[in-house]
């Protein structure tokens, strides 16, 4: 069995479906359900006794423990962070209690697990830390794409968090030689996002005929990746990466925000024609995100030479596969956004938002 944390987000939550829909092995997944945690992803897994949900916070060592001794996973699947760039800007304290806290918390169970265990257990253990291209900093437009060496050179308060849990979880291997594989994934998306991130967004508010934000002038550029190509990535990673080793993993496509949310309204305007006309009408330039990366762009060969990952989805079938996910699941979005998720709009975007 494994252990995921952050399994009812959205990463962690499409990896536990992708996961039980490919192996029997069962999943014990940790989770704090904040704001961002929402079980109804997991809803087709009500009564499968391969998933034992846990509510509770990685930063409690002593329900670490408990769990570590009474399942005896074979891995740790760290994916539990606070993960909203614009969120740590308005408030960065919880970025560092759980990103870094949480994760140093999380490695000393770990360590104290795996130091028990027999030597062939020792040997095939693998705590895997979910991360991303953000540590690497930003890049001008003609920059070659971040490779695995690049330097960290975080700008965020989220991705300075990311980057220093990065950094204790490779003090891990190096000092204790706890087995640890790190990956740098570029922008998700798909099914399960919360509607705080750009796609989801703009889809959610595209189709309720809101304003669409666009920070600045729009040209940021992001490589964007298909979520259920980050898990088949993942999967491949702990099943053949090597301890120690970081990987990058992207989409190879690089693309800038206006182009995203114009994408998404031809898309939407295609599937669901709005009779007041096309739907780009509703974009709108706001102001600019401080500190706002300019450019992040993933070089993935290594993943691909080493261990014989590359994504599945082009953006074309990927974004069509998460606009009809977002038109055939209404029930989700309305019930995820909460009195706290239209407190944040408010907050982030103004009150006429
Ligand atoms: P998310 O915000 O959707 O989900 C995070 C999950 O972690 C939630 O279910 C939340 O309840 C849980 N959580 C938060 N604090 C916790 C705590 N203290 N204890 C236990 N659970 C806690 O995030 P996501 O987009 O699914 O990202 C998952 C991971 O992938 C993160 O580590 C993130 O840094 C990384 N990542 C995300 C992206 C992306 O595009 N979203 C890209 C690369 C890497
Ligand atoms: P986001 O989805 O927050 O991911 P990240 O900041 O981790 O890359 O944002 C993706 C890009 O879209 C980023 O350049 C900021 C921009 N953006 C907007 O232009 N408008 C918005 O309302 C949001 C949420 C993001």
């Amino acid at each position: 069995m494994i252990l995921v944390t952050g399994g009812a987000g959205f990463i962690g939550g499409n990896f536990v479906l992708d996961w039980l829909a490919e192996s029997d092995e069962a999943i014990v997944n940790l989770d704090a359900l904040t704001y961002a945690g929402n079980l109804e992803t997991l809803a087709t897994l009500d009564g499968d006794r391969r998933h034992i949900f846990v509510h509770g916070d990685i930063r409690d060592r002593t329900l670490l423990d408990r769990l570590l001794a009474t399942h005896r996973p074979r891995a740790i699947i760290h994916f539990a962070a606070e993960s909203h760039v614009d969120r740590s800007i308005h408030g960065p304290e919880e970025f560092i209690r759980t990103n870094i806290e949480g994760t140093f918390i999380l490695l000393e169970a770990a360590r104290a697990y795996w130091d028990g265990l027999d030597a062939a257990d020792r040997a095939a253990f693998r705590f895997h830390h979910v991360s991303t291209d953000e540590v690497y900093g930003s890049l001008a437009a003609d920059d070659p794409p971040f490779t695995e060496s690049h330097p960290n050179k975080p700008n965020s308060p989220y991705s300075a968090s990311k980057a220093a849990s990065d950094h204790l979880v490779r003090a891990w291997f190096h000092t204790y030689g706890l087995p640890v594989l790190t990956t740098h994934c570029s922008n998700n998306y798909g099914p399960f996002h919360f509607p705080e991130k750009l796609i989801p967004l703009t889809i959610v508010r595209a189709l309720a005929g809101q304003p669409l934000p666009v920070y600045g002038d729009g040209m940021n550029v992001r490589d964007w990746l298909y979520v259920g190509d980050h898990c088949a990535a993942i999967r491949t990673t702990l099943e053949r990466g090597t301890p120690g080793e970081t990987y990058n993993i992207g989409g190879w496509n690089e693309q800038t925000n206006i182009d995203i949310v114009r994408a998404v309204c031809a898309l939407l305007d295609e599937l669901r024609p709005d009779p007041a006309g096309p739907r780009a009408r509703l974009i709108g330039f706001v102001t600019d995100r401080p500190g706002h990366d300019r450019r992040y762009a993933i070089d993935a060969r290594k993943i691909e030479r080493e261990l014989g990952w590359r994504p599945a989805e082009t953006f074309a079938t990927g974004i069509r596969k998460t606009v009809e996910w977002y038109l055939e699941n209404p029930g989700w979005v309305a019930n995820v956004q909460s009195g706290a998720y239209r407190d944040w709009v408010s907050r982030q975007y103004g009150a006429s938002a």
